[in-house]
């Protein structure tokens, strides 16, 4: 396309340059937090669409509401009322373009440049270079094993609030968190909404993993646990279907909703897909993410298998119950950033724990997703990742 004319002084300052983003695959690819396509309910998909059409195809004639099909949002508030004993109605819920997009529209409204926003201490790529664009000052609040160290939260807001910073709110991944696998404990949850009440701070709660628990006790929502409308929620099917359906939704008080709206001006979802997605919900969803999560939990026990094989001593890992990650730690001073790329061109693909760092710091982590790889792909692949490594002399000495 011919490009002689210069829109430099034409871009408002809200634009940036940015790429469309490359998909990148490596032979062993543990980078990439897809589902199995193996696994994807194809033929109930394309049933679906055949019962969405016959019932409600017409429709399609006309453009939907900004919140988008009101039989779709009243299937997930009934789901989310049943699953995450949630008490939300259709009117509390906007659908999105996956949950990316119900993230990009709460940062939206609530985000000023300067402002900070505090995320667990290492957090799901896509929300940090969001939260990043739209100017954030983004902060990290150190977890354990059960989450976010309550103490450590009530210290970072003192301290950020004795500077003169405004704190915005605190965004969390409280079910199989990205990239560190954990779910925060029930009892983790009440403290956390106990310092952030105390500081008057709302609470935006990323559950998109949720229904990707393959064993141990379920822990309810912070949404459940809350009685001021103090948090504000988003879920989405992909990780229960697909990625590719590009279908989430963000649930929030009224006055968040209204300004949800004004940044669907483009339009809603795809009536399509949330025709598509309605009659998946009533057939076969529930029997697929069963399926799906047998499927997820043979494939985590072949890659801390594979890890136990290949990696001894100073090397350690989680074991989650659930989502699609594990958390590798290697001796203090490794440095898996750097040698990344190489290993990539070699054929085993990871992200390094200073991608999910808001400071840049974790390069002697790696985070592995066992979702996309067959089982005999994860064994080969981590043999040959440890076999990489110790070519490199990567650990110290
Ligand atoms: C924590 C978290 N939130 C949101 C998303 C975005 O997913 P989608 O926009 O496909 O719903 C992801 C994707 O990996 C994620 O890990």
């Amino acid at each position: 396309m011919a490009d002689q004319f210069n829109y430099e002084s034409f871009f408002s300052a809200n634009s940036q340059e940015s790429t469309p983003g490359t998909v990148r695959h490596s032979k062993y690819d543990f980078a990439v937090a897809y589902p199995d396509p193996d696994n994807l309910p194809l033929e109930e998909l394309i049933e679906s669409v055949r019962a969405g059409f016959e019932r409600e195809g017409r429709d399609l004639a006309y453009y939907s509401t900004a919140a988008g099909d009101p039989e779709l949002r009243n299937l997930v508030a009934e789901k989310l009322n049943r699953e995450r004993n949630m008490t939300v109605t259709a009117d509390d819920m906007v659908l999105t373009s996956g949950s990316g997009e119900a993230i990009g529209i709460l940062i939206q409204a609530l985000t000023d440049p300067g402002d900070v926003v505090l995320v667990e201490e290492f957090v799901y790529l896509g929300t940090l270079n969001q939260m990043r664009r739209y100017g954030a000052d983004v902060v990290g609040v150190k977890c354990d094993d059960d989450g976010i160290i309550p103490e450590a939260l009530d210290s970072v807001i003192t301290e950020q609030t004795d500077k003169g910073k405004r704190v915005k709110y605190l965004y969390t991944i409280p079910q199989f968190q990205n990239p560190l696998g954990w779910t925060m404990s029930l009892e983790r949850r009440k403290e956390v909404l106990d310092v952030t009440g105390k500081h008057g701070i709302p609470i935006f709660e990323d559950d998109c993993y949720a229904d990707l628990r393959f064993e141990g006790e379920d822990v309810t929502s912070f949404h459940s646990l809350d009685d001021a409308g103090r948090v504000v929620y988003a879920g989405s099917f992909s990780k229960i279907i697909a990625p590719g359906m590009r279908m989430g939704y963000l649930v929030a008080p009224k006055p968040v909703i209204a300004r949800a709206w004004s940044f669907k001006s483009g339009g809603a979802v795809s009536q399509f897909t949330a025709l598509t997605i309605a009659e998946f919900m009533k057939g076969g969803l529930n029997q697929h993410i069963e399926v799906q999560n047998r499927a997820l939990a043979a494939k985590r026990d072949a890659m801390v298998a594979a890890l136990g094989e290949n990696f001894g001593g100073s090397v350690t890992w989680t074991v989650p119950q659930g989502g699609l990650y594990i958390w590798v730690k290697f001796p203090e001073g490794t440095d898996l950033a750097a040698v990344q790329e190489e290993i990539f061109h070699e054929g085993v693909s990871y992200y390094n724990g200073s991608q999910f760092s808001p400071t840049g710091e974790g390069s002697n982590y790696v985070r592995l997703c066992f979702g996309h790889p067959s089982i005999e792909t994860i064994r080969d692949g981590i043999a040959e990742l440890a076999r990489i490594l110790d070519s490199k002399n990567v650990f110290p000495a």
